[in-house]
Protein backbone atom coordinates (compact mmCIF):
# COMPACT_ATOMS: atom_id res chain seq x y z
CA UNK A 1 0.00 0.00 0.00
CA UNK A 2 2.09 2.88 -1.04
CA UNK A 3 0.64 6.42 0.29
CA UNK A 4 -0.28 8.25 -2.64
CA UNK A 5 2.26 11.74 -2.25
CA UNK A 6 2.43 15.14 -4.28
CA UNK A 7 5.19 13.64 -6.97
CA UNK A 8 2.73 10.61 -7.72
CA UNK A 9 0.02 12.76 -8.73
CA UNK A 10 2.34 14.80 -11.03
CA UNK A 11 3.27 10.83 -12.87
CA UNK A 12 0.22 10.00 -13.21
CA UNK A 13 -0.88 13.32 -15.17
CA UNK A 14 2.17 12.27 -17.77
CA UNK A 15 1.06 8.89 -17.88
CA UNK A 16 -2.63 10.32 -18.54
CA UNK A 17 -3.63 8.35 -15.74
CA UNK A 18 -6.89 10.58 -14.01
CA UNK A 19 -6.69 11.48 -10.29
CA UNK A 20 -9.59 10.79 -8.24
CA UNK A 21 -10.13 13.23 -5.22
CA UNK A 22 -13.26 13.11 -3.03
CA UNK A 23 -13.75 15.48 0.50
CA UNK A 24 -14.48 13.71 3.69
CA UNK A 25 -14.42 15.26 7.21
CA UNK A 26 -14.51 12.76 9.77
CA UNK A 27 -12.55 9.17 10.23
CA UNK A 28 -15.43 6.82 10.11
CA UNK A 29 -16.06 8.27 6.24
CA UNK A 30 -12.49 8.62 5.42
CA UNK A 31 -11.60 5.23 6.53
CA UNK A 32 -14.71 3.90 3.59
CA UNK A 33 -13.13 6.70 1.19
CA UNK A 34 -9.26 5.67 1.67
CA UNK A 35 -10.13 1.73 1.50
CA UNK A 36 -12.06 2.11 -1.67
CA UNK A 37 -9.27 3.69 -3.23
CA UNK A 38 -9.40 7.09 -3.97
CA UNK A 39 -6.41 9.01 -4.53
CA UNK A 40 -6.46 12.01 -2.65
CA UNK A 41 -9.05 13.08 0.27
CA UNK A 42 -9.86 16.85 0.61
CA UNK A 43 -10.64 18.33 4.42
CA UNK A 44 -12.56 20.95 2.80
CA UNK A 45 -13.78 23.62 3.97
CA UNK A 46 -17.55 22.90 2.39
CA UNK A 47 -17.72 21.22 6.54
CA UNK A 48 -18.68 24.81 7.09
CA UNK A 49 -21.76 23.78 5.13
CA UNK A 50 -22.05 19.81 4.86
CA UNK A 51 -21.08 19.33 8.33
CA UNK A 52 -22.01 22.90 10.31
CA UNK A 53 -25.15 24.03 8.63
CA UNK A 54 -23.44 27.28 7.47
CA UNK A 55 -24.42 28.75 4.15
CA UNK A 56 -21.36 30.34 3.30
CA UNK A 57 -17.81 28.50 3.73
CA UNK A 58 -16.50 32.05 5.22
CA UNK A 59 -17.41 30.97 9.15
CA UNK A 60 -15.34 28.03 9.50
CA UNK A 61 -12.27 28.56 11.92
CA UNK A 62 -8.70 27.31 11.50
CA UNK A 63 -9.73 25.25 14.76
CA UNK A 64 -12.70 23.85 13.11
CA UNK A 65 -10.91 22.80 10.13
CA UNK A 66 -8.05 20.97 12.30
CA UNK A 67 -10.90 19.19 14.22
CA UNK A 68 -11.91 17.42 10.97
CA UNK A 69 -8.31 17.31 10.13
CA UNK A 70 -7.28 15.27 12.74
CA UNK A 71 -10.08 12.67 12.30
CA UNK A 72 -9.51 11.93 8.59
CA UNK A 73 -5.90 12.03 8.73
CA UNK A 74 -6.10 9.15 11.32
CA UNK A 75 -8.07 7.10 9.32
CA UNK A 76 -5.99 7.62 5.99
CA UNK A 77 -3.48 4.88 5.05
CA UNK A 78 -2.77 5.47 1.15
CA UNK A 79 -4.70 8.79 -0.10
CA UNK A 80 -3.18 11.82 0.19
CA UNK A 81 -4.81 14.15 2.76
CA UNK A 82 -4.98 18.17 1.20
CA UNK A 83 -6.80 20.32 4.16
CA UNK A 84 -8.44 23.61 3.39
CA UNK A 85 -7.05 26.52 4.75
CA UNK A 86 -9.60 28.58 6.06
CA UNK A 87 -11.22 31.86 5.03
CA UNK A 88 -9.31 34.61 7.38
CA UNK A 89 -6.05 32.09 8.01
CA UNK A 90 -4.50 33.26 4.80
CA UNK A 91 -6.08 36.44 3.20
CA UNK A 92 -4.71 39.44 5.71
CA UNK A 93 -0.90 38.74 5.75
CA UNK A 94 1.76 36.25 4.91
CA UNK A 95 3.19 35.60 8.21
CA UNK A 96 -0.34 34.57 9.25
CA UNK A 97 -0.56 32.55 6.78
CA UNK A 98 2.48 30.62 7.14
CA UNK A 99 1.31 30.37 11.04
CA UNK A 100 -1.99 29.29 9.60
CA UNK A 101 -0.84 26.15 7.25
CA UNK A 102 2.49 25.22 10.12
CA UNK A 103 -0.53 24.76 12.81
CA UNK A 104 -2.60 22.78 9.93
CA UNK A 105 0.32 20.55 9.37
CA UNK A 106 1.95 20.21 12.58
CA UNK A 107 -1.73 19.50 14.42
CA UNK A 108 -3.33 17.27 12.13
CA UNK A 109 -0.26 15.49 10.32
CA UNK A 110 -1.82 16.22 6.74
CA UNK A 111 0.03 15.73 3.74
CA UNK A 112 -0.20 19.77 2.74
CA UNK A 113 -2.93 22.43 2.07
CA UNK A 114 -5.33 23.88 -0.13
CA UNK A 115 -5.56 28.02 -0.66
CA UNK A 116 -8.30 30.00 -2.48
CA UNK A 117 -6.73 32.49 -5.41
CA UNK A 118 -3.82 33.58 -7.59
CA UNK A 119 -1.62 37.12 -7.58
CA UNK A 120 -3.76 38.55 -4.97
CA UNK A 121 -2.19 35.70 -2.44
CA UNK A 122 0.65 35.04 -4.38
CA UNK A 123 2.93 36.52 -1.12
CA UNK A 124 1.37 33.91 1.52
CA UNK A 125 1.42 30.90 -1.14
CA UNK A 126 5.17 31.49 -1.04
CA UNK A 127 5.67 31.53 2.51
CA UNK A 128 4.00 28.69 3.00
CA UNK A 129 6.20 26.69 0.30
CA UNK A 130 9.02 27.89 1.81
CA UNK A 131 8.30 26.62 4.99
CA UNK A 132 8.05 22.82 3.04
CA UNK A 133 4.61 22.95 2.72
CA UNK A 134 2.67 21.92 -0.51
CA UNK A 135 -0.05 24.25 -1.36
CA UNK A 136 -3.16 23.23 -3.70
CA UNK A 137 -4.37 26.09 -5.30
CA UNK A 138 -7.97 26.98 -5.91
CA UNK A 139 -9.58 29.24 -8.98
CA UNK A 140 -12.53 29.68 -11.30
CA UNK A 141 -15.27 29.83 -8.71
CA UNK A 142 -14.04 30.42 -5.03
CA UNK A 143 -16.38 30.34 -2.34
CA UNK A 144 -14.56 32.25 -0.06
CA UNK A 145 -15.02 34.88 -2.14
CA UNK A 146 -19.23 34.59 -2.57
CA UNK A 147 -19.54 37.97 -0.86
CA UNK A 148 -17.05 39.76 -3.85
CA UNK A 149 -18.65 37.48 -6.23
CA UNK A 150 -22.41 37.34 -4.67
CA UNK A 151 -23.32 34.36 -7.11
CA UNK A 152 -22.52 30.33 -7.35
CA UNK A 153 -22.58 30.68 -11.54
CA UNK A 154 -20.06 29.65 -13.68
CA UNK A 155 -16.79 31.91 -13.34
CA UNK A 156 -14.50 32.85 -16.05
CA UNK A 157 -17.46 32.81 -18.89
CA UNK A 158 -16.08 36.24 -20.30
CA UNK A 159 -12.46 37.13 -21.62
CA UNK A 160 -10.90 39.15 -19.19
CA UNK A 161 -11.38 36.80 -16.28
CA UNK A 162 -10.75 33.71 -18.17
CA UNK A 163 -7.37 35.50 -19.55
CA UNK A 164 -7.17 36.16 -15.43
CA UNK A 165 -7.99 32.67 -14.57
CA UNK A 166 -5.23 31.44 -17.39
CA UNK A 167 -2.52 33.89 -15.72
CA UNK A 168 -3.04 32.97 -12.08
CA UNK A 169 -2.76 29.32 -13.11
CA UNK A 170 0.57 29.76 -14.71
CA UNK A 171 1.43 31.71 -11.66
CA UNK A 172 0.78 29.29 -9.55
CA UNK A 173 2.76 26.53 -11.08
CA UNK A 174 5.95 29.05 -11.19
CA UNK A 175 5.91 29.52 -7.62
CA UNK A 176 5.56 26.08 -6.90
CA UNK A 177 2.30 24.58 -6.48
CA UNK A 178 1.77 20.99 -7.00
CA UNK A 179 -1.78 21.00 -8.35
CA UNK A 180 -4.60 23.20 -9.33
CA UNK A 181 -8.41 22.92 -8.44
CA UNK A 182 -10.47 24.06 -11.06
CA UNK A 183 -14.03 25.05 -10.22
CA UNK A 184 -17.16 25.78 -11.91
CA UNK A 185 -15.43 27.19 -14.98
CA UNK A 186 -16.25 26.48 -19.18
CA UNK A 187 -14.84 23.14 -20.22
CA UNK A 188 -12.60 24.14 -22.79
CA UNK A 189 -11.05 27.06 -20.66
CA UNK A 190 -10.41 24.05 -17.99
CA UNK A 191 -8.92 22.06 -20.97
CA UNK A 192 -7.04 24.56 -22.23
CA UNK A 193 -4.82 25.42 -18.89
CA UNK A 194 -4.56 21.69 -18.26
CA UNK A 195 -3.20 21.35 -21.71
CA UNK A 196 -0.65 24.37 -20.89
CA UNK A 197 0.40 23.44 -17.53
CA UNK A 198 2.80 20.94 -16.31
CA UNK A 199 1.49 20.40 -12.96
CA UNK A 200 -2.11 18.40 -12.31
CA UNK A 201 -5.43 19.97 -12.35
CA UNK A 202 -8.45 19.03 -10.69
CA UNK A 203 -11.61 19.91 -12.02
CA UNK A 204 -15.04 19.95 -9.82
CA UNK A 205 -17.79 21.49 -13.23
CA UNK A 206 -14.84 22.42 -15.15
CA UNK A 207 -15.39 19.34 -17.58
CA UNK A 208 -13.54 16.21 -18.79
CA UNK A 209 -10.22 18.12 -19.77
CA UNK A 210 -9.18 18.65 -16.34
CA UNK A 211 -6.13 15.59 -15.01
CA UNK A 212 -8.65 14.53 -12.47
CA UNK A 213 -11.87 15.64 -10.39
CA UNK A 214 -13.60 16.71 -7.30
CA UNK A 215 -16.77 16.03 -5.46
CA UNK A 216 -17.95 16.96 -2.03
CA UNK A 217 -19.06 13.43 -0.48
CA UNK A 218 -22.30 14.15 0.47
CA UNK A 219 -23.56 15.57 -3.25
CA UNK A 220 -22.33 12.19 -4.66
CA UNK A 221 -23.69 10.36 -2.00
CA UNK A 222 -26.94 11.93 -2.90
CA UNK A 223 -27.59 12.85 0.97
CA UNK A 224 -27.86 16.50 -0.30
CA UNK A 225 -31.42 16.72 -1.95
CA UNK A 226 -30.97 20.40 -2.25
CA UNK A 227 -28.56 21.13 -4.05
CA UNK A 228 -28.57 19.73 -7.91
CA UNK A 229 -26.14 21.45 -10.62
CA UNK A 230 -25.83 19.94 -13.92
CA UNK A 231 -22.31 19.01 -13.00
CA UNK A 232 -23.18 17.01 -9.97
CA UNK A 233 -23.52 13.55 -10.74
CA UNK A 234 -24.91 11.41 -7.94
CA UNK A 235 -24.17 7.71 -7.19
CA UNK A 236 -25.87 6.64 -4.37
CA UNK A 237 -29.51 7.71 -3.09
CA UNK A 238 -28.40 8.02 1.07
CA UNK A 239 -31.23 10.16 1.87
CA UNK A 240 -33.55 7.80 0.79
CA UNK A 241 -31.33 4.90 2.31
CA UNK A 242 -31.18 6.63 5.58
CA UNK A 243 -34.25 8.02 5.89
CA UNK A 244 -36.04 4.63 5.56
CA UNK A 245 -33.70 3.47 8.06
CA UNK A 246 -34.77 5.59 10.30
CA UNK A 247 -38.42 5.34 9.87
CA UNK A 248 -38.31 1.23 9.79
CA UNK A 249 -36.43 1.47 13.15
CA UNK A 250 -38.59 4.54 14.66
CA UNK A 251 -41.40 1.74 13.51
CA UNK A 252 -39.87 -1.00 15.26
CA UNK A 253 -39.45 0.36 18.34
CA UNK A 254 -43.24 1.69 18.79
CA UNK A 255 -43.91 -1.59 17.58
CA UNK A 256 -42.45 -3.27 20.22
CA UNK A 257 -40.58 -5.39 17.53
CA UNK A 258 -37.21 -4.26 18.50
CA UNK A 259 -34.74 -5.38 20.79
CA UNK A 260 -36.59 -9.36 19.98
CA UNK A 261 -35.75 -11.98 22.56
CA UNK A 262 -32.28 -12.83 20.37
CA UNK A 263 -31.22 -9.25 20.76
CA UNK A 264 -31.04 -8.91 24.48
CA UNK A 265 -29.17 -10.87 28.01
O1 LIG B 1 -14.31 22.68 0.24
C1 LIG B 1 -14.45 21.92 -0.75
O2 LIG B 1 -15.17 20.91 -0.72
C2 LIG B 1 -13.71 22.25 -1.97
C3 LIG B 1 -13.98 21.43 -3.20
C4 LIG B 1 -15.33 21.73 -3.75
C5 LIG B 1 -12.92 21.62 -4.21
O3 LIG B 1 -12.93 23.17 -1.96
NA1 LIG C 1 -13.02 24.53 -0.16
Amino acid sequence: LRKVTTRRLAEMKQRGEKISMLTAYDYSMASLIDQAGMDVILVGDSASNVMAGNITTLPMTLDQMIYHGVSVVKAVKRALVVVDMPFGSYQGNSKEAVASAIRIMKETGADCVKMEGGEEIRESIERILSAGIPVMGHLGLTPQSINKFGTYTVRAKEEAEAQKLIKDAHLLEEIGCFSIVLEKIPAKLAERVSTELSIPTIGIGAGNGTDGQVLVMHDMLGINKGFSPRFLRRYADLHTVITEAVQAYINDVKTRDFPNEKEQY
